[in-house]
Order: structure tokens, then sequence, then C-alpha cells
């Protein structure tokens, strides 16, 4: 089974990547099934109800997120009814939404647990005895089960990626926006990369426009971030995996210009 997973869609250029890209890119890899970080495809900042809506379309199957999901007020109802997008699951008790899903893909199953990190980040439960509460409920659903490691500090990343080796098909991590050329199989047959990378925008700083962020460097005055203008790229993995195990024998990067 090909499992294809998408690094952070940033702003307009992003969403037209993905728009241009995501379904030649599923036939091309005889993707099953697609996972999308979406959490900053509002304009850097935060996802939209239409922009989910369209992502579904353009043919992601579930999607994930991170730290600036609430940025858009208007996604708190749809994310409350809609459980293919997902919100870190170590959220709080009573935070909307869900952390995990299980979606079917043809004749099988495939589970999505979205997690957040803590260091270098706001304070939240912790994923890993998240994971642990998690993981053996949809592991009762589907043996193919993925993970989205929200994370700033590529250590938290690399540690989920040991501690849930051989108990998911795949830890994956976002937030970075810079993808990560570490990408394998750990013994236990998880697939690893630190970071998938993002889709968006290629010439400015992690996707926001280059002055702004130079400014401030300089400077250290506040200022009210744009996302780049330019060319863009996708950035993502391919994740084969065995539809009986769960267990992932290859990963690889991808990297497509828009
Ligand atoms: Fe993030």
């Amino acid at each position: 089974m090909n499992l294809l997973m998408i690094g952070d869609v940033f702003g307009d250029s992003g969403r037209a990547a993905i728009a241009k890209l995501l379904p030649g890119l599923r036939q091309e890899h005889a993707v099953d099934f697609c996972v999308v970080n979406v959490e900053n495809a509002a304009g850097g900042s935060g996802v939209t109800p239409a922009m989910a809506r369209q992502f579904l379309e353009q043919g992601a199957d579930v999607m994930t997120s991170g730290n600036h999901i609430w940025n858009r007020k208007e996604i708190v109802e749809y994310i409350t009814r809609e459980n293919l997008l997902l919100r870190p699951a170590n959220y709080p008790t009573g935070a909307p939404g869900v952390g995990s899903v299980t979606v079917k893909a043809g004749p099988r199953k495939v589970a999505v647990l979205n997690l957040m990190g803590r260091v270098f980040m706001n304070p939240i439960d912790c994923p890993f005895r998240k994971a642990d509460e998690i993981v053996p409920e949809l592991r009762r659903e589907t043996p193919i089960v993925l993970v989205d490691m929200h994370a700033e500090a590529t250590s938290e990343s690399v540690a989920m990626g040991w501690y849930l080796d051989g108990r998911v098909s795949a830890v994956v991590g976002t937030h970075r926006h810079v993808q990560t050329a570490d990408e394998r199989v750990l013994p236990g047959g998880t697939a690893y990369i630190t970071d998938l990378g993002m889709t968006g925008p290629t010439e400015g700083v992690i996707g926001v426009d280059r002055t702004i962020i130079l400014q401030r460097f300089l400077t250290q005055m506040p200022s009210r971030f744009e996302a780049a203008k330019g060319p863009a790229a996708l950035h993502g993995v391919v994740i084969v995996v065995d539809p009986e195990t769960g267990r992932a024998s290859d990963i690889r990067r991808l990297r497509v210009p828009a």
C-alpha cells in the first residue's frame, strides 16, 4: 500500500501547489491514501473551512494540523463536525475536534494520529503518554497507523520515532517547514522522517516574506507576517506499507517544484 504524506501547506502558493500537483502525484505513485498538514494554508496561519473542503476534493484523505489550528476562528465550528481535519490529540480535554481518526481506503482502513511536541512550544499534555493511550485503540481497528508529530525540537520527533517503532506504520514530523534528510525505516518497521518539509513558497523564510523576517531579526521590532511570493514547491514522503501487518518497507522523500 502506498501512502503519501505532505508537509505543511503554506499560503496561496502552497494551496496552488496542492491543486496543481496532488492529483498527478496520486496517479504517479499509485497512492492509496494521502495525509496533508494544512495548519498554515490560510495566508500562513490557520485554515478556513472552505480551504479544508477543497483539500478533500483535491485528494487529501485526512488533514492534520498543529499549533496554528485555532488561528481562524471559523475553523472551530468546522472541526467539531468534520473529523477528517485533526488537531493534535494531546490538546487538553475540552478542546474541540479530535486528534485521531480511522478512515476506509479501498478494502482497508488507515488510522491517522496527530500529536504535538512540548519542547520550545506552548504547554500541552504529554504526547508520549497520549500515544500510549490512543495507538492501541487505533490498532484494534487497523494495523496501518500514521502519526504526524508536529514539533519544533528535532530530538522530540526522533524520540517519538523510537518510542513508537514497531507500534505504528509511520512517524513523520511537521512544523519546521524544512525537509530533513533522515528518512529511514526503523528496525521495528516504522517509517520515520524528522520533518516532511513545507508545501509553499521557496524564496521566503520558512514561508514568510524574507524582507519582513530580516527586518525583524535586524531591529527586533514586531511585524505582521505575510506569505512570500514567487516560486513554490511541494514537500513530503511516499511510504510503502504491508497492509496485512502495517509494517513499512520503504520511505522516499518528495520535493516537487510547483
Ligand atoms: Fe506549526
